[in-house]
């Protein structure tokens, strides 16, 4: 549905040239709720506006709906961006409009009648759960309702992608979560594509099927939310994911603690990762049958990524340190996500060794 391909875009600047994107390539499929992650200045925005080109590329293409945006004449990327609906983090909404006089405002040059034009609002207002609202100024609705005002606009124009700039930073997380859902509801509903820029991992988590994190004008991972969320390889994809779902920091607190838990300084220390249906009772009984090694569960964390539960264990392994290295090499060999942490560091930190 959206390709970009090897898109750089450079700012003249009166001090010098800004690279804001640096040889980015992303596909987006048919149906997608993609994420854009990053922190501030790394070029989400910038990116993503060369998707309706909002913002032309220096270099690169940009193929929607198999066209190249990138050649073609602004008659008929006017009809091309009608179907690219976009919402901001502000909302932009025309406070001297209606409600209905905002979503009315992209239907001013089609050729419904007047009739189609109100039935098409009020299905609008309606799927976005504002049909009492109308005749509401923008002055008098809260943010959220105005998000859904903005949606309600985006979508006059039946657009077959939805682009989302920080649609949800300007609101408080329960009214995030309802945005989201609505978002969900239109994606699975009409069938549309939704692109989302967010800086906040919980957003991503919530309803993307795949993400691209971006720091400095590159894409430094790329991937479907499971595969990001269970073994994430960049440091800042890591610090994303830690904010959104703290694992990471309950792990450390119970390292932070050998003692308490019985945790010897020739122990190993593993994190594994399982998803799906399988859990880790059956591994933790394998490897005491299977080896003279007992594994003690330290910390348990279970998530729902996508409709998938993915559980996290940290065990620690008592043995002999053949009998533990085979035990580690059975649990790397079934393709299992482990990551085993230095134990060294923690007991240096005045653990009981
Ligand atoms: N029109 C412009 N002229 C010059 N520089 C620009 C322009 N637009 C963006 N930039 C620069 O390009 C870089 C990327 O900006 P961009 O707005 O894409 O980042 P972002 O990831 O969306 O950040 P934020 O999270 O703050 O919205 C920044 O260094 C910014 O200053
Ligand atoms: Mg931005």
């Amino acid at each position: 549905m959206i390709d970009l391909k090897d898109i750089t875009v450079t700012f003249d600047t009166p001090n010098g040239p800004v690279n804001a994107v640096k040889d980015v390539s992303v596909s987006i499929g048919a149906g997608e709720i993609y994420g854009v992650i990053g922190y501030s200045g790394a070029g989400k925005s910038t990116l993503v506006r060369t998707i309706n080109m909002l913002q032309e590329p220096t270099q690169g293409s940009v193929i929607v709906n198999d066209k190249d945006l990138t050649e073609m004449p602004i008659q008929g990327l006017r009809q091309v961006r009608k179907k690219i609906g976009m919402i901001f983090q502000h909302f932009n909404l025309m406070n001297a409009r209606t409600v209905a006089g905002n979503v009315a405002y992209p239907l001013k040059h089609s050729d419904l009648s007047r009739q189609e034009k109100e039935d098409k609002i009020n299905s609008l207002l309606e799927l976005v759960g504002l049909a009492d609202k109308a005749n509401a100024y923008p002055s008098q609705l809260s943010g959220g309702q105005k998000q859904r005002v903005a949606i309600a606009r985006a979508l006059a124009n039946d657009p077959d992608i939805l682009l989302c700039d920080e649609a949800t930073s300007a609101l408080d997380p329960k009214t995030t979560q309802s945005i989201l859902e609505l978002l969900k509801d239109v994606n699975q509903s009409l069938g549309l594509t939704v692109v989302i820029i967010t800086h906040e991992m919980s957003v991503i988590k919530e309803i993307c099927n795949r993400v691209a994190v971006m720091e400095d004008g590159h894409v430094i991972e790329e991937g479907t939310i499971f595969d990001i969320f269970s073994n994430p390889q960049a440091e800042l994809t890591k610090n994303f994911i830690e904010s959104a779902s703290p694992i990471e920091k309950g792990i450390q607190k119970v390292l932070n603690h050998p003692e308490l838990l019985n945790i010897g300084p020739n122990d190993r220390v593993l994190r594994i990762s399982f998803a799906g249906a399988s859990t880790g009772d059956p591994l933790i009984s394998m490897l005491a049958e299977r080896f003279a090694v007992r594994a003690n569960i330290l910390f348990g964390n279970v998530e729902i990524l996508q409709n998938t539960p993915v559980g996290t264990l940290l065990i620690s392994m008592e043995g002999e340190a053949g009998d533990v290295q085979k035990a580690i090499d059975f649990i790397n060999g079934q393709g299992i996500s482990a990551y085993e942490y230095d134990l060294e560091e923690y007991f240096q930190e005045g653990g009981k060794a």
